[in-house]
């Protein structure tokens, strides 16, 4: 083979796996240690040195201890980077638990304690930013008032591309050239590496909640942060002194995941632009929040974002009692939090997901949003039809 680099679909598949042939495996291996055998205790100081300054394990070293390292994590967190075209990748054991660390790592020292945060963002995010809990500062804006709220202390720009839950598109290179030496950290979650690739724009780093398109099958909470080498060692270190780190078992189902997610982003986008379609002339439906249908897309979609993404929202002509009535009726859907799986979720933004967040930044009551799974696109359109009746 020449150095030509591989097609999504087959890096998806082989990424993260160099090393399988060499152990004579072919499926992913579980370590499920918790403490490995030190070489000597020469070697085992300077892996154990090495680890916990944000290193990655020295030739012939040892992993040393499980929130240090751990050899199935680290071969998802190869496949994921491979995939966002980054250096390296860390992961985390939640989403929440991944944009803690880049807070703690980039805006919880050096003086550099405040945040600049592009709204609108995942309810959890806004919470843990406007409540402060981490001992940062932040100041909320839109996407063309970064370069106006960044400041001598900033220490980390933060955006969601597209929005939770309404679906805005922000150009990431806008916001970067904004941003001018601060680091930008973008929630590539709804996207994933499929449809968006936050560093080709400038971002330093692209940020997941794995527990949704990247396992994809509703029974794995995960994070990562796929960055280079120099912002991952900042990371790790956060990651081991928190031990928020993302069990072997959690990343051998995220691992395995990756290798279906291009196949399942294109199916389950391909539903929803069915599903999008149906919406936009029901009389029952005020408004259609999905890239494509959004006057504001022209500039990111198509250059940024590649294809149109498996989430929407609607708002209700009824406000929030349709809301609820909706919800309560579907009977494919299934009414609950998260996305990005196999199967079709539906809930209310302002009721559930972004309900900490504050009054300004709370969603329409009317707004409900929908996570398009692999179904046949005319059974959930038929569920939708009896459930809006
Ligand atoms: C866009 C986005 N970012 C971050 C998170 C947090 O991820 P986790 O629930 O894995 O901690 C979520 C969770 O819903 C999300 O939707």
């Amino acid at each position: 083979m020449d150095d030509t680099p591989m097609m999504l679909d087959t890096l998806a598949v082989h990424a993260g796996r160099a090393d399988l042939t060499p152990l004579g495996v072919h499926a992913l291996p579980i370590d499920l240690s918790t403490t490995n055998p030190l070489p000597d205790v020469l070697r085992g100081g300077d892996s154990y040195e090495a680890l916990a300054t944000g290193g990655t394990v020295p030739d012939g070293g040892s992993a040393v201890y499980g929130r240090l390292w751990n050899p199935t994590v680290a071969r998802f967190e190869s496949g994921l980077a491979q995939l966002e075209h980054a250096a390296t990748a860390v992961a985390f054991a939640s989403g929440m638990a991944a944009l803690s660390a880049a807070l703690l790592a980039f805006a919880g020292s050096d003086g550099s304690r405040h945040v600049v945060a592009v709204r609108p963002l995942y309810g959890g995010t806004d919470h843990l930013l406007a409540t402060g809990l981490l001992g940062t500062k932040v100041t909320f804006c839109a996407p063309d008032e970064v370069a106006g709220a960044v400041r001598d202390d900033t220490g980390l720009v933060l955006l969601e591309t597209p929005a939770n839950p309404t679906l805005e598109l922000v150009s990431i290179a806008s916001v970067v050239a904004q941003a001018g030496d601060v680091p930008v950290i973008v929630d590539n979650t709804f996207a994933t590496p499929v449809l968006q690739n936050p560093l080709d724009h400038g971002a330093a780093m692209s940020m997941h909640s794995a527990t949704k398109y990247l396992g994809g099958h509703g029974d794995v909470i995960g994070g990562v942060i796929a960055c280079s080498e120099e912002h991952a060692a900042k990371l790790r270190p956060i990651r081991a002194i928190t031990g928020a780190v993302l069990h072997p078992l959690a990343a051998y189902l995220l691992h395995r995941g990756l290798a279906t997610l291009p196949l399942r982003v294109r199916a389950q986008q391909q539903g929803a632009r069915t599903v999008a379609e149906w919406l936009v002339e029901h009389p029952g439906v005020a408004e259609v929040f999905y890239p494509g249908l959004r006057p504001d897309a022209s500039g990111a979609l198509g250059t940024q974002l590649t294809g149109t993404g498996a989430m929407l929202a609607i708002r209700l002509a009824g406000g929030a009692a349709a809301a609820a009535e909706l919800t309560s009726r579907v009977q494919i859907f299934t009414h609950a939090v998260s996305l990005g799986g196999v199967d079709s979720l539906i809930e209310s933004p302002a009721a559930l997901t972004h309900r900490p967040v504050t009054a300004e930044a709370k969603p329409d009551a009317g707004i409900v949003r929908m996570s398009i799974g692999l179904e046949d696109p005319l059974d959930l359109i038929a569920d939708l039809a009896q459930a809006l009746s």
